[in-house]
């Protein structure tokens, strides 16, 4: 059953279209990622969906409401998790927890046995007598998490919930997201890194410039790359600039990319490729450190579809 159901959703801003004619269904129980670089009409289409934005045509159905006729019976399904943070510094988490309660209408008996064990889930009980403004980038995004859960939702939007993280808080984040998505709860989840989506998204939508432009699960995804590898040669010493145009003249490689110690290579003949690479390096006196040949990932579907890097 599909319990999200985009058709035709589209917001003009002036003469840009921020999101432009997107449609596509999230089934019950998924975790669906909305991958896309700043800028690419990710918040503008949650914001849509979450009711806090009107489209300008299009509309989307939440377990069969829709946002622009019956936002409220939308707002009871969902749980929001904003890009920026909604807390306030001077109060406790607890404080602030009772707050978005008493928001969300989570009737009082419950409250402090719900609020409870959401920061059991986010492993942060014995802090929630601290401000906020006490608190690291990355417990308060567990505590934006927790608001977020806090009407018990059916669908759980997070719109970047990672920025400013610190690692080790990046990745208890996911792994509690994976767990409450395992336990049955739908996620939408937009990121503009690659890793997390892969992470926690089997399905995911790939945005631009307002569109969709690949949806499917990763696997699908991976083979719009075509049967390439993705190689990964990592270097001891600076990459010269010119270096991309010469890897891009050599037979079967199709895209490079220059990062700050590595250089990426997509190719169709990847082992073969290699060796002529691994020349051209040794003559331009690139010390190579050490060379990785792995499957196609989204960052390499992203370019292959875009010309562009996720992460500029
Ligand atoms: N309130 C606004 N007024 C005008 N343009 C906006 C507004 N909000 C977003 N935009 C533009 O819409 C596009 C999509 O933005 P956004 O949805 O924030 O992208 P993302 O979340 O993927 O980074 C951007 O070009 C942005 O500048
Ligand atoms: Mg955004």
């Amino acid at each position: 059953m599909d319990l999200v159901e985009i058709k035709g959703l589209t917001k003009i801003y002036g003469s840009r279209k921020a999101v432009d004619n997107v449609s596509f269904t999230i089934e019950k129980g998924e975790a669906f990622g909305l991958l896309g670089p700043n800028g690419a009409g990710k918040t503008t289409l949650v914001s849509m969906l979450s009711c806090l934005l009107k489209p300008t045509s299009g509309d989307a159905f939440i377990d069969g409401a829709s946002i622009t006729r019956d936002p409220m019976e939308v707002k009871k399904k969902i749980g929001v998790v904003p890009q920026e943070i909604s807390l306030y510094g001077q109060l406790t988490a607890l404080e602030n927890l009772n707050f978005w309660a008493q928001m969300y209408d989570v009737p009082p008996r419950e409250r402090a046995k719900r609020i409870e064990s959401l920061l059991e889930l986010v492993g942060l009980a014995d802090r929630k007598r601290d401000r906020i403004d006490r608190y690291s980038g990355g417990m308060k995004r567990r505590i934006n998490i927790v608001v977020g859960l806090l009407p018990n939702p059916e669908l759980l939007i997070l719109d970047e919930p990672t920025v400013g993280v610190d690692p080790q808080s990046r990745t208890a984040i996911l792994e509690t997201l994976k767990r409450l998505n395992q336990e049955g709860l739908t996620i939408l989840y937009t990121s503009h890194y690659m890793e997390e989506v892969e992470f926690l998204c089997p399905r995911v939508g790939i945005m631009d410039l307002g569109k969709i432009i690949a949806l499917g699960t990763q696997g699908e995804l991976r083979l719009l790359v075509g049967e390439k590898d993705s190689l990964r040669i990592y270097t001891q010493t600076l990459i010269p600039m010119n270096i991309k145009e010469e890897i891009a003249q050599i037979e079967g490689v199709s895209e490079v990319r220059i990062g700050e110690n590595f250089i990426g290579v997509l190719s169709s003949r990847g082992r073969r490729t290699l060796p002529a690479i691994l020349d051209l390096l040794h003559d331009r006196e690139v010390k190579v450190k050490s060379v990785e040949i792995k499957e196609p990932n989204l960052e390499n579907v992203f370019l292959h579809l875009t010309g562009k890097e996720l992460r500029e």
